[in-house]
């Protein structure tokens, strides 16, 4: 989410008249978009803002903006806690950016814009061989899950109009675009109430049925869907849209029904399970990935054992493991922060050894096999090593020229690790998308 408001700001820059630069000391303007969800990503966005106040001395027409969440979750303090800070706006202002750019002293734009700005999306620059991109279908969550800082600072769901998403989606087809990502915090619950079901498809489903004949969309993802609203409709979406990838990021956040309830999270791990065995029946080879939050207040040995169980059961492919952090404003931050540091640590560590070994294991089913890639750009592995993804989210890295970036192609796959898969183009399986 953060990824696409930082391209949504600087294609409003662009329009402005503003350059873009690589080299953080040439810039006369920093904007650091921000993060909440967990202390430390604050703590980081803090540090690098007070490294760069030490720039105001050398030019004083230098600017430093925080925007993001932090932004509406500390507002008015942040100007307290680094004097050198120019402009603070919080994500649902994003859009004031390039006035606030001209004005002079501190500004600080947070809470509810006069005006709502659901379409402005759309006023995109693309970088040059792009050829995937995310493209938001909603803003804010009206889950309170009790962890979250999210609702407060992105507030209340606000869905985009079906026809401006599939504008833009076809804007990004003619522009290069072959694989689009639809975000939304939870995307599943796109339309709400305020858009009809119709034949047993809810919103969400009819708008991939609409991206899915888009001449030129290749491959559709989305992120994140929430348990509670993964309905029969969006399994047999996964079926019968050829377009529609299979990889799924489902976050599950505990496997214990009692933390589940605790964090406000509306299922259990039982319907988990069947979530994933549906899918897995309706799509082979399907990839399900998941986040999971450890020492969440009062979680205890059985509890988390219970989370290791259902990873392993339900064989999620790939995990974010995250160690509880309290965040102030919510529900569990008034709860007392009981797991010890050294014990969320020792939850991570054993979580993070089941993804690796899950991970490892799901990347071996494709050795020997041909696989489709999207070629994204050069891997860090010398210059004419390539990488990109298959349709179920595996990182491949094979030997290609920068003219095939934004080609699919197939890629005959012959060794694997935990985190990547590396292959030897076998054909040209299609052109440019
Ligand atoms: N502490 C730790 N992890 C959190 N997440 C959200 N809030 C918190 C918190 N307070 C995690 C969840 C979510 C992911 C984006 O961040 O797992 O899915
Ligand atoms: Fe936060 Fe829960 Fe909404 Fe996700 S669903 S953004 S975890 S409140």
């Amino acid at each position: 989410m953060n990824e696409r408001d930082s391209e949504m700001i600087s294609s409003q820059l662009q329009y402005a008249g503003y350059e873009l630069t690589d080299n953080e000391k040439m810039a006369d303007v920093v904007i650091l978009n921000t993060c909440s969800v967990r202390e430390q990503a604050e703590i980081k966005a803090l540090g690098k803002a007070g490294y760069l106040a030490r720039r105001k001395r050398t030019n004083p027409n230098f600017k430093i903006g925080i925007l993001g969440c932090m932004a509406e979750n500390l507002g008015e303090k942040l100007f307290k806690l680094n004097g050198a800070i120019d402009f603070v706006i919080g994500p649902k202002r994003l859009h004031e950016l390039a006035s606030v750019l001209e004005g002079n002293g501190q500004s600080l734009c947070i809470g509810d814009p006069k005006e709502q700005h659901l379409s402005r999306d759309f006023d995109r620059k693309l970088g040059k061989n792009k050829c995937t991109a995310f493209l938001s279908i909603m803003h804010g969550c009206n889950m309170r899950c009790s962890y979250c800082v999210v609702p407060r600072t992105r507030g209340n769901e606000q869905y985009r109009p079906m026809e401006d998403i599939v504008g833009e989606a076809k804007f990004l087809a003619e522009n290069g675009i072959g694989e689009i990502t639809l975000l939304g915090q939870i995307v599943n619950n796109y339309g709400g109430r305020l858009m009809p079901t119709v034949d047993g498809k809810t919103p969400f489903v009819q708008l991939l049925e609409r991206l899915d004949v888009l001449p030129g969309i290749e491959r559709i993802r989305y992120m994140s869907p929430h348990p509670q609203n993964f309905s029969d409709d969006l399994i047999l979406a996964h079926k019968n849209l050829s377009k529609l990838c299979p990889s799924v990021h489902l976050p599950i956040q505990s496997g214990s029904n009692r933390i589940l309830a605790a964090m406000k999270r509306p299922y259990t791990s039982g319907r988990i399970l069947t979530i994933v065995e549906k899918l897995r029946k309706a799509v082979p080879n399907v990839g399900i990935s998941t986040d999971i939050i450890v020492g969440y207040p009062g979680e205890t040995e059985e509890d988390f054992e219970e989370t290791v169980s259902l990873f392993d059961t339900a064989k999620f492919n790939m995990a974010f493991i995250f160690k509880y952090s309290p965040r102030e404003g919510t529900r569990s931050a008034e709860l007392i922060d009981d797991v010890k540091e050294s014990e969320k640590e020792r939850r991570n560590q054993i979580l993070l050894q089941r993804v690796q070994e899950a991970s490892r294991h799901y990347h071996q089913r494709f050795l020997g096999k041909t696989v489709e890639v999207l070629v994204e750009g050069h891997a860090r592995r010398g210059a004419d090593t390539m990488f990109g993804w298959t349709p179920n989210h595996c990182k491949v890295l094979f030997k290609a020229s920068e003219n095939d970036i934004g080609k699919i192609l197939s890629i005959q796959i012959d060794s694997s690790t935990t985190s990547i898969l590396s292959g030897t183009v076998t054909e040209n399986a299609q052109g440019k998308v």
